[in-house]
């Protein structure tokens, strides 16, 4: 047996190890707000030490009381593993169940420096989205993966391995919560008191359900956004060549703009406030530009614009500093959104005016009133700016950050007199209506032999489904099905790979279903060398209730219900999915989105056959039908279409009343 094999076997050592000292060459997550009375830190502390035998408690108390004190957590670094944490061929990790295995692949690809954002907290993505709360989590659970049969399932409660239950072979091997609150207890600060106590985590989207593929993902949804955007400002752009799109972040999805938007051939200008996040990405070549000045910068971005040139540059400094010189400089801006991470605006997804990052970073721990007054008086001036060059003809659109709900709550001039925000979200205006309400989002996979060759393969029979599929598509989904299969063609050449072997392409109900079938067919004939995970983006057709993102072109009033999410996860689990998530919180924050995934293993069986068509079909059309029902007419377009390729599904479809008649009504 390897020595990974043997350590992972082993679970949380018998053994103290060796005190660790966190890595500085890291990235971290900021210092959280001190939350916890000195009761509660007390309970924290016991919380912790639950995982540890007695003989080791006199040691990490202190130590946890240590880290809780200076971290606003307790992450028991103590424990990180000396080998490296990373996605490996599937028969690399010790196992019992080969979909086990595959589990262990994904969630270890989560934890790589390589992708994390802040490795050593165990947060992938979004500042705060974790896989899990502690070292401890990690390393049970990967001990239980490695020991489980196909008649367990493993149960997680955000982050913490309830144990190994009884199950079936048809069930899923691991159920994952991540963040499930009684409702009444789901406001931001109630994040920060329980999972300082290390009872929840919020699991972002794909962290915590171990579905994150680095930035590819993203980069694919953010090329289509773009791509759309140009084509709703302009009628005849074919795409966003010789206009100018502004944004900011350059963190872990928000890294994704400046790719996108020269992949969609036009100038992408994000500002950055944090210079690690601009340089790693200049460094990785999704950036092609740095500017720390604003008029150099500017000047750059009218050339390129003149010159019709694809150009990505970034600006080291504060979004709104940006903004504002573009006012001054009465500049003309095609496309502007927003990308900080404002879910999260009080511990460092947003960052005030005139203040350093580091300041801001002291601030945020030591003042944190102090610091939400900074952070909502530079809203309501990042608002401004927006507005005045709205009015100047700018198309501005809210990009799921949250950025118009809490302008709105700092004042900001952002509601228009019915209290509707002046500006859609990218999902009213683009993603809903081109592409969920039809059945498209963000389908991916995964080979579990780390092989770049089984990649290249899957890639070109992904290419020839949907080329086959185009031939008879309908005339609605043409542009849609041929911006996939470009995608597709040139997705090997663009060299996006971080970390495991995955692919992400947009696709429908019946994209997904041909794709993952001659998937399975191909590792059946031995064309790919080893199994293929299947999984998708939280943010999807089905898997996302979030009035304010994935739902927000939902307009019967039903925005504000979850139960599309819930049925999603609960339909996945007994359709046939490897293993299941349902979190709270995920993209706009904690309390205002409820999110569901699934994974599933294809080894080239009849079994993986048969739950892939049960399990895919339902996925996608659980969402399409409530889309539908909403009277979505994309949505109705696409249901009709399902029922009539699968007679079994039956929907009941919506009767749209006569809009003179509801307004004759004396109400
Ligand atoms: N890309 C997408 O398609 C997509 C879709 C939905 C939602 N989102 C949302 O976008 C947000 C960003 O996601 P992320 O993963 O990139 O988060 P992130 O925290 O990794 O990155 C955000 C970046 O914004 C920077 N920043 C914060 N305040 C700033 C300021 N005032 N000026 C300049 N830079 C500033 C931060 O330093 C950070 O690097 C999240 O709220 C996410 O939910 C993205």
């Amino acid at each position: 047996m390897t020595n990974l094999k043997h350590t992972i076997l082993k679970g949380i050592p018998s053994e103290l190890p060796a005190k660790r000292d966190i890595n500085p060459n890291v990235s971290h997550a900021p210092k959280r707000k001190k939350i916890l009375t000195k009761d509660e830190k007390k309970l924290a502390i016991r919380n912790a030490l639950r995982y540890f035998p007695d003989h080791m408690h006199s040691i990490l108390a202190p130590e946890f009381a240590d880290e809780l004190n200076t971290y606003g957590r307790v992450y028991m670094y103590r424990f990180m593993p000396d080998y490296k944490i990373k996605a490996r061929h599937l028969e690399d990790f010790p196992h019992n169940s080969k979909q086990a295995a595959a589990i262990q692949m994904m969630l270890s690809n989560n934890l790589d420096h390589a992708i994390a954002q802040h490795p050593e907290e165990l947060i992938t993505y979004g500042g705060n989205g974790a896989v899990f709360q502690n070292w401890a989590q990690y390393l049970l659970c990967m001990q239980y993966l490695a020991k489980m049969t196909d008649k367990q399932t493993l149960v997680l409660y955000s982050g913490h391995p309830m144990g190994l239950f009884p199950s079936h072979k048809n069930a899923p091997r691991v159920v994952v919560t991540n963040g499930m609150m009684i409702p009444n207890y789901s406001k931001p600060d109630d994040w920060e008191k329980f999972n300082a106590l290390g009872v929840t985590q919020y699991g972002q989207m794909t962290a915590g359900s171990f579905m994150y593929i680095g930035p590819q993902g993203i980069v694919h949804g953010t090329t289509i956004t773009v791509l759309n955007a140009a084509r709703k400002i302009d009628a005849k752009a074919e795409d966003l060549n010789g206009k100018i799109f502004v944004s900011s972040g350059l963190g872990g999805m928000s890294g994704a703009q400046p790719k996108a938007g020269v992949i969609a051939k036009g100038i992408c200008i994000v500002a950055e406030i944090n210079p690690q996040a601009t340089y790693k990405r200049k460094e990785q070549g999704w950036v092609d530009e740095v500017y720390k000045d604003l008029d150099k910068l500017l000047d750059r971005a009218i050339t390129a614009r003149d010159n019709k040139e694809a150009v990505s540059i970034a600006y080291d400094g504060n979004i709104v500093e940006l903004w504002e010189r573009i006012v001054e400089r009465n500049i003309h801006i095609e496309i502007g959104s927003d990308q900080t991470s404002l879910h999260n605006p009080w511990s460092g997804g947003y960052y005030p005016m005139g203040m350093s990052y580091e300041d801001a970073n002291e601030m945020m721990v030591k003042n944190p009133k102090k610091f939400k007054k900074e952070v909502q008086k530079t809203l309501v001036r990042h608002t401004n700016a927006i507005n005045t060059l709205t009015e100047r003809g700018m198309y501005f659109f809210d990009y799921g950050n949250a950025f118009l709900l809490e302008a709105s709550r700092a004042g900001a001039d952002i509601l228009q007199e019915n209290g509707d925000f002046k500006y859609p979200s990218y999902i009213q205006d683009i993603m809903g209506p081109m592409c969920f309400d039809y059945g498209f989002g963000p389908f991916r996979w995964i080979c579990t032999s780390n092989d770049p060759n089984d990649l290249a393969i899957t890639d070109q029979i992904a290419a020839e489904v949907l080329e086959e599929i185009m031939h008879n598509s309908p005339e609605e989904i043409k542009l849609q099905m041929s911006d996939n299969i470009n995608w597709i063609k040139a997705a090997g050449e663009k060299k996006m790979v971080v970390g495991s072997q995955a692919r992400i392409l947009y696709a429908d109900a019946e994209g997904r279903i041909k794709i993952a079938e001659s998937f399975n067919n191909a590792i059946a004939e031995g064309k790919l060398s080893a199994p293929v995970v299947l999984g998708r983006d939280h943010h999807d057709v089905s898997g996302t209730d979030s009035p304010y993102r994935e739902t927000s072109n939902i307009y019967d009033g039903s925005q504000f219900t979850a139960d599309m999410a819930i049925h999603n996860v609960i339909g996945d689990s007994f359709r046939g999915a490897t293993w299941v998530s349902i979190h709270n919180g995920g993209g706009v924050g904690w309390g205002e989105v409820i999110n569901g995934g699934f994974g599933m293993l294809l080894d080239g069986s009849a079994d993986a056959d048969r739950r892939l068509k049960s399990m895919l079909f339902w996925d996608v059309n659980n969402g399409v039908s409530r889309r539908s029902w909403a009277r979505n007419k994309e949505a109705n377009f696409a249901i009709k279409r399902a029922m009539q390729m699968n007679p079994e599904l039956q929907v009941t479809l919506p009767n749209v009343a006569d809009d003179d008649l509801i307004d004759s009504l004396k109400l």
